[in-house]
C-alpha cells in the first residue's frame, strides 16, 4: 500500500500550509506518516508556542509579579499580556476573572473547594451522564466532605442530553449546575444556552468544562451567561500544565481563596492575614510561567487563522470520517448526536480497542483506546471501552482513509 501525508484539497481552507506550523507533524512512524489523530487527549504545538516558550526561558526567565529588575519585569509584562490574551479570546469583562490554573481538572476543584465551602449538607450540584471524571470526582469528593447531593441529568442512546428531564432534576437546593461544553467520549456539543436558560430560570449559577469546546468553538462567555468556564492550555494548541477558570467577577469576589502561600496575599502577620484581589487571589505560588506565555502565544496564532474555515473544514472532516467507519464491517459508532465535534468513538465486534490502537499504531495512526476518563458513558453503552479518532483542523480526508483501510485489515486480522 502507498499512503501519503498529502491532503485532499479542501476549499477555503489551505491544510497543507495550516501542517507546515506544527513540524511533529512531519515525522514518519514505524515507516508511516504520522496521523495524529488523538486531539482530545492532546493538541500538537505550532512552532510559534515553541519559540514563545523557548524564548522566554533564553531571554526573560524571572519571577513574575515580584522583582523590579528589567528581566522581572518582562517576565511580568508577558505574563499579563497572555492573561490579556485569554480575556479577548472568550471574551471575559476583565483579566480579573481569568485565573490561572494547571488545567481543567484544577479549575473545576477550585470551584468544589472554594465554592464548595458554602455548600450545606443536602445541597445538590447537577451534573451530566456524560462528563469526564474530571467533572464528577471533585463532587463527589466535596459529598464526602459536606454530604451534598449529586443529581445526574441522564443521556440518550444518541449520545445527547435527555433534556425531557433536565427540569424535573433541579429542585430548591440545586446550587449549581457543573455540566461539559462538549464530550471528550461521544463528540456531542451540548445545548449550553438552553441549559443556561433553564438554570437562570432555577436560580442556578453554571459552571461549564470547555476542554473540548474551545480546540473547536468560537466560545463568548458574556454571551452564554455562564459563571465559570474552565479549559486547558494542551487541547488548545498551548502546553500542558497550564489552564484556565474564567469567573464571573462578581461571584469570584465572594468566594474564599483555594490554596494559601505566596502570590495570593495582601500582608501576613502571625495574627492575620489579607488575601490580594482578583485574580491573583486564586493564584498561589510562583505559577507555571512559561506555560502561561505559551497558551498566551497559542490563543494568538488561533486568533490568526479562518476561523469559519477551519471549522467548516472540521466538519467535512467529521461528514467524511462518519462516512467512512460506518461503512467498515463490524464497526459501531458511539455517539451519534447531532451537533458533534470532530471526533468518532467506536468499538469493533470481537476486538478490544487496545489490540485495535496497536494495529493502527504499527500503521502510524495515533489513536486513543480507553474509557477516556468518561467511565459512566462506558457503562451507559455497555462496552469497557472505544477507540476515538479525535481530528483537528490539521488533519487530512487522506488521514481518515488510511484509518478505514486500517481498520478493515484489522478486523480481518483479529476478528
Ligand atoms: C471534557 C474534559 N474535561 C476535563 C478534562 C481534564 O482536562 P485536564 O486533564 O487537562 O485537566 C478533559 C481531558 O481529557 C476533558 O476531555
Amino acid at each position: 500500500m502507498t499512503v501519503s501525508n498529502e491532503p485532499m484539497t479542501s476549499p477555503g481552507w489551505d491544510v497543507t500550509s495550516v501542517r507546515r506550523d506544527f513540524p511533529i507533524l512531519e515525522q514518519s512512524v514505524h515507516g508511516y506518516p504520522l496521523a495524529y489523530l488523538d486531539n482530545a487527549a492532546t493538541t500538537q504545538k505550532p512552532r510559534v508556542v515553541l519559540e514563545a516558550m523557548d524564548g522566554y526561558y533564553r531571554r526573560d526567565n524571572a519571577n513574575v509579579h515580584r522583582g523590579v529588575h528589567a528581566l522581572a519585569e518582562r517576565a511580568t509584562g508577558a505574563f499579563e499580556a497572555a492573561r490579556e490574551s485569554v480575556r479577548r479570546f472568550i471574551n471575559a469583562r476583565s483579566t480579573r476573572e481569568i485565573v490561572f490554573v494547571r488545567g481543567t481538572t484544577e479549575a473545576i476543584n477550585l470551584v468544589a473547594s472554594s465554592f464548595g465551602q458554602r455548600l450545606r449538607e443536602g445541597d445538590e450540584i447537577l451534573i451530566s451522564a456524560m462528563e469526564h471524571h474530571a467533572n464528577i470526582v471533585p463532587w463527589q469528593l466535596l459529598r464526602e466532605r459536606s454530604g451534598i447531593v449529586l443529581r445526574v441529568v441522564p443521556i440518550t442512546p444518541a449520545g445527547e442530553l435527555d433534556l425531557d428531564r433536565l427540569s424535573s432534576l433541579f429542585t430548591p437546593r440545586t446550587r449549581l449546575l457543573a455540566i461539559t461544553h462538549v464530550s471528550n467520549a461521544l463528540g456531542t456539543v451540548n445545548p449550553v444556552r438552553e441549559l443556561i436558560a433553564e438554570a437562570r430560570r432555577h436560580g442556578v449559577p453554571v459552571l461549564l468544562d470547555g476542554a473540548q469546546a474551545l480546540p473547536h468553538l468560537r466560545v463568548d462567555v458574556q454571551a452564554l451567561d455562564c459563571d465559570f468556564y474552565a479549559f486547558s492550555g494542551h487541547k488548545l494548541f498551548g502546553p500542558t500544565g497550564i489552564g484556565v477558570l474564567y469567573g464571573r467577577e462578581s461571584l469570584l469576589e465572594t468566594l474564599p481563596p483555594y490554596q494559601g502561600g505566596g502570590e495570593m496575599i495582601r500582608t501576613v502577620s502571625f495574627e492575620k492575614t489579607t488575601f490580594a484581589g482578583l485574580p491573583h487571589r486564586f493564584e498561589a505560588g510562583t505559577p507555571d510561567i512559561s506555560g502561561v506565555i505559551g497558551l498566551g502565544r497559542a490563543i494568538e496564532y488561533l486568533e490568526q487563522l479562518d476561523w469559519d474555515a477551519a471549522t467548516a473544514y472540521e466538519a467535512r472532516l467529521l461528514e467524511h470520517a462518519t462516512a467512512c467507519l460506518q461503512d467498515v464491517p463490524g464497526l459501531r459508532i458511539i455517539g451519534q448526536a447531532r451537533h458533534k465535534v470532530a471526533l468518532v468513538s467506536f468499538v469493533m465486534e470481537d476486538v478490544h480497542p487496545h489490540d485495535m490502537g496497536t494495529i493502527l499504531d504499527r500503521r502510524g495512526l495515533a489513536v486513543r483506546a480507553g474509557h477516556h476518563c468518561a467511565m459512566p458513558v462506558m457503562s451507559y453503552y455497555g462496552v469497557p471501552a472505544t477507540s476515538r479518532a479525535a481530528m483537528a483542523f490539521y488533519n487530512t480526508f487522506d488521514e481518515i482513509d488510511r484509518l478505514a483501510e486500517a481498520l478493515r485489515y484489522a478486523r480481518e486480522l483479529l476478528a
